[in-house]
């Protein structure tokens, strides 16, 4: 019996006790998967926390100073709601969706922040050496920015090569805080209304849209200065007449290269470069904000006028031409107005225009600069990724500049463009680049970044430059 029993009671004895066991190592493990699984709520640092909402705060008081009737309220650390009044005309009506605009609008201030100060070490010009760093850099990501290529990827780079070349430096032409100021004119026909030409001409370089006219007629709205033109596909057959007599103006060319735009280049003095940094193939946004990115990724003040940011709107109207249809004012006024008081941008309007210039209660580079570090903390810690969070820990392909590299051209061009000093840009000396510029250089250890693909924040292209003659 004994012998029998004991067999059958051990087992069960065993049983129990692991089972027990078992149950206990579950416990375990869903405590720490709602503790330490969940690093929203046990990793975040409190002080990144107490940083980030002190900047809300700021940013929230800004709007209420600044926003002409706009409100903004605090959901928590990084998220908030910007509100019209109640009552606003809400009259931009949605064909495609039936609706009107909202009159509320929700932003995540912490990713805000890390997209747009990242602008301002970016280079967004296409060149050489970032086509050469990046894998699929020819094969594919060349054939996306050429238009009646008649084949999805580059299988005869030679090919490739001819369609680029002439608008393609080895280098970045241009650099972070190349200038101090710049002037980012939008076309809306609110610059009638007011005389800002002066004041746009005092910038260090101007940045304009597309078409839009730099004459007699309209000097007093818009000056006369003319350094950058961002210009998307469909202006591109107008560019002739407009930059008639404007030899240094740089164009910048927002979406896709083709045979026009190329037949067009080999015959003006122009320097032409691609944009580097759009979203491809998806709802691109408007040339004005990928102007506010240009002027960011050069200049350290960007002051923008002729955007459509005043109470009041109902349609798009240009100062040059009759009002288009097909604009989201509401929704622009709020984000234009968000991204000032994340100190990225200062708005002139006619509504603002009798304002004493006094930019006090935008916080000030410091704030940002320290809710921008907590951001990154708080970022880093939420997704888990390990500790590096040096000034490359963004950049995904590396990528060395071999020598200077030839300049843009191609053995077919004009002998005006020949004769021209089109090229005056790339083949600056680092010399001559203003002190600031240089500096930054030196502090980012002579490594260009370059955004991987459009809007996404991460994943950035760095390329070194192993001497200050390659920058
Ligand atoms: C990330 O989480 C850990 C664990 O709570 C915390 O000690 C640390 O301070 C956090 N790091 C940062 C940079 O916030
Ligand atoms: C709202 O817009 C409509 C259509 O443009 C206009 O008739 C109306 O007067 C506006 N109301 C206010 C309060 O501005
Ligand atoms: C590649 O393109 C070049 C330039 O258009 C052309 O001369 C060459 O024949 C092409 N090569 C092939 C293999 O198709
Ligand atoms: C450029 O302007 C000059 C005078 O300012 C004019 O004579 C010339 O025809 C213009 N050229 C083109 C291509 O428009
Ligand atoms: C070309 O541009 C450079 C830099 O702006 C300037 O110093 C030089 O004088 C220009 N040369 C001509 C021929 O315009
Ligand atoms: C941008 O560059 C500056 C040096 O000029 C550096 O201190 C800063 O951390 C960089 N910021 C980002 C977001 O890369």
């Amino acid at each position: 019996m004994r012998a029998l029993r004991k067999p059958t009671r051990r087992p069960s004895l065993l049983y129990l006790l692991s089972a027990a066991a078992i149950f206990s190592l579950f416990l375990c493990a869903l405590q720490s998967y709602f503790s330490i699984g969940n690093p929203k709520i046990s990793k975040i640092n409190e002080e990144d926390v107490r940083i980030l909402s002190n900047f809300q705060s700021s940013v929230q008081q800004c709007v209420v100073n600044r926003g002409l009737g706009l409100t903004a309220h605090i959901i928590d650390h990084c998220n908030l709601v910007l509100k019209f009044p109640q009552g606003t005309n809400s009259t931009w009506y949605n064909e495609q969706f039936k609706i009107f605009e909202p009159l509320e609008y929700k932003y995540d201030v912490c990713e805000a922040i890390l997209l747009w100060e990242q602008y301002r070490n970016m280079t967004t010009v296409l060149t050489r050496e970032y086509l050469d760093a990046r894998p699929d850099g020819w094969l594919n990501y060349a054939a996306k920015r050429i238009a009646q290529l008649g084949a999805d990827k580059c299988y005869n780079r030679t090919l490739c090569e001819e369609h680029l070349n002439i608008l393609l430096p080895a280098k970045p032409p241009f650099h972070p805080r190349q200038f101090r100021t710049c002037a980012v004119v939008g076309n809306s026909g609110d610059l009638l209304k007011t005389e800002f030409g002066k004041e746009i001409d005092s910038h260090d370089a101007v940045i304009r849209d597309n078409e839009a006219p730099v004459n007699e007629k309209y000097s007093k709205y818009v000056g006369l200065k003319r350094d950058f033109r961002l210009v998307v596909r469909g202006a591109a057959r107008n560019m002739i007449p407009i930059l008639n007599g404007s030899d240094d103006e740089v164009l910048i060319i927002k979406s896709l290269t083709h045979r026009d735009f190329n037949a067009m280049i080999k015959r003006i003095p122009n320097p032409v470069y691609l944009f580097q940094g759009i979203v491809l193939r998806r709802g691109a946004k408007g040339t004005g904000m990928k102007s506010i990115e240009l002027a960011l990724s050069m200049c350290e003040v960007v002051d923008i006028y002729g955007f459509t940011v005043d109470p009041g709107y109902t349609e798009w109207t240009r100062y040059f031409s009759t009002p288009r249809k097909g604009h989201n004012p509401l929704q622009g006024r709020a984000y234009y107005q968000l991204l000032e008081c994340l100190g990225v941008i200062r708005i002139h309007s006619p509504m603002r225009a009798e304002r004493k210039q006094d930019w006090s209660d935008v916080p000030t580079r410091e704030m940002i600069s320290r809710a921008h570090a907590a951001a990154v903390r708080v970022k880093k810690n939420q997704t888990g990724e390990d500790g590096d969070l040096g000034q490359f820990h963004n950049c995904k392909v590396w990528g060395n500049a071999h020598g200077s590299g030839p300049t843009s051209g191609s053995p077919d061009m004009s002998d005006v463009r020949r004769n021209s000093n089109y090229s005056k840009w790339e083949v600056m000396p680092f010399e001559k680049l203003r002190k600031a510029a240089r500096e930054h250089f030196i502090q980012m250890e002579g490594v260009s970044m370059y955004k991987m693909d459009g809007n996404k924040l991460d994943d950035l292209v760095c390329v070194r430059h192993s001497s200050k003659s390659e920058a």
